[in-house]
């Protein structure tokens, strides 16, 4: 009967494998057979030795001549012979091999293709971010934050400390401008931002913000803000996250304290960042910490 396709193949495959396999175990027993022949012969030809020439007592180890030790030597390695051909070959043989190959093989396939999504995933975001920056060319989107030392920026959707000097800076770099924030930003405060054209992500479909525009994506958002020169990305923290690369300029006010919160600014890469000014604060009365007023542009 004339088999056609895969399943032939297949049928074909494996009978080669078992002939294969067949072919290997008949070698590792013919060598095993001529390794006790040659055992047998060794063993007779130690004997015949010792007793030609006498047991001579410096040739006497462990009580036994050297004839009976060469030969359970040899008596032991004949067994180790015999359980890897009868032990070890068989259940780890060939096949077993190419098993463990083909599961190496394919963890390096899921690890290759994880390392494949992740780089399509930055060079997308890279490319969406240089569209963007060509599209917005003429504005300067800039982030606006105050972070700790450990960038720790919120705690249970508050602020986390009271600084009016950097309230005051935030009020003056924003005023007329358009301010993004996620929607949990929006919650945190009383009401929209006065003077300012207040936009709202999120990813709700019928979410209504009360003086503010909402809308579901950050691309979204600058779309909205196309005709504004600076707009303003206020946070929080996820935002941040996901609009740095898309930003040409960040207003950072450094909070010189370490803070625990839940809530953090993503770590700032100076590769692509160079500080371009920075004003000092110390504490006093009304501010609990020192703090810097710091700018950064895109390089
Ligand atoms: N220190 C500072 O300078 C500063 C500034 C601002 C805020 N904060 C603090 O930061 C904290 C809030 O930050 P957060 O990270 O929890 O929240 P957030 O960034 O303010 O808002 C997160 C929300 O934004 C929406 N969102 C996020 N990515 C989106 C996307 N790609 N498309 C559409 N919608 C998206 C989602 O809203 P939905 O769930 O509605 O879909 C999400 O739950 C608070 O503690 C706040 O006080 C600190």
């Amino acid at each position: 009967m004339l088999f056609k396709g895969k399943s032939s193949d297949k049928i074909n495959e494996d009978q080669i494998n078992l002939i294969k396999t067949a072919q290997r175990r008949v070698k590792q027993k013919k060598r095993l057979f001529f390794h006790l022949s040659l055992m047998f012969f060794g063993i007779i030809s130690f004997l015949a030795v010792n007793l030609l020439f006498g047991f001579k007592e410096e040739l006497i180890f462990f009580n036994y001549p050297w004839s009976f030790i060469a030969s359970a030597i040899w008596i032991l390695l004949f067994l180790i012979h015999t359980y890897n051909v009868f032990i070890t070959n068989r259940f780890m043989g060939g096949n077993w091999e190419k098993e463990q190959i083909k599961k190496l093989v394919s963890k390096q396939e899921l690890k290759i293709a994880k390392i494949k999504t992740e780089f399509e995933k930055e060079a997308r975001i890279k490319a969406e971010s240089q569209l963007f920056n060509e599209k917005n060319s003429s504005n300067c989107i800039t982030l606006i934050a105050a972070a700790s030392e450990n960038n720790v920026i919120g705690n249970e959707n508050k602020l986390i400390w009271h600084l009016p000097d950097d309230l005051k800076h935030f009020k003056e770099l924003t005023k007329g401008h358009c301010v993004i924030m996620g929607r949990k930003t929006f919650e945190s405060m009383p009401k929209a931002l006065p003077n300012r054209t207040n936009i709202v992500i999120t990813r709700r479909l019928d979410y209504i913000a009360k003086d503010a525009i909402v809308v579901n994506s950050i691309h979204e958002a600058l779309e909205r803000s196309i005709n504004d020169k600076q707009p303003f990305i206020i946070g929080g923290g996820e935002i941040y996250n996901q609009s740095i690369l898309l930003a040409n300029r960040i207003e950072l006010t450094r909070v010189h304290t370490d803070s625990s919160g839940d809530t953090y600014f993503p770590e700032i890469d100076y590769k692509l960042w160079e500080e371009v000014s920075r004003n000092e604060r110390f504490k006093d009365d009304k501010h609990k910490f020192d703090f810097t007023f710091i700018r950064y542009n895109k390089k």
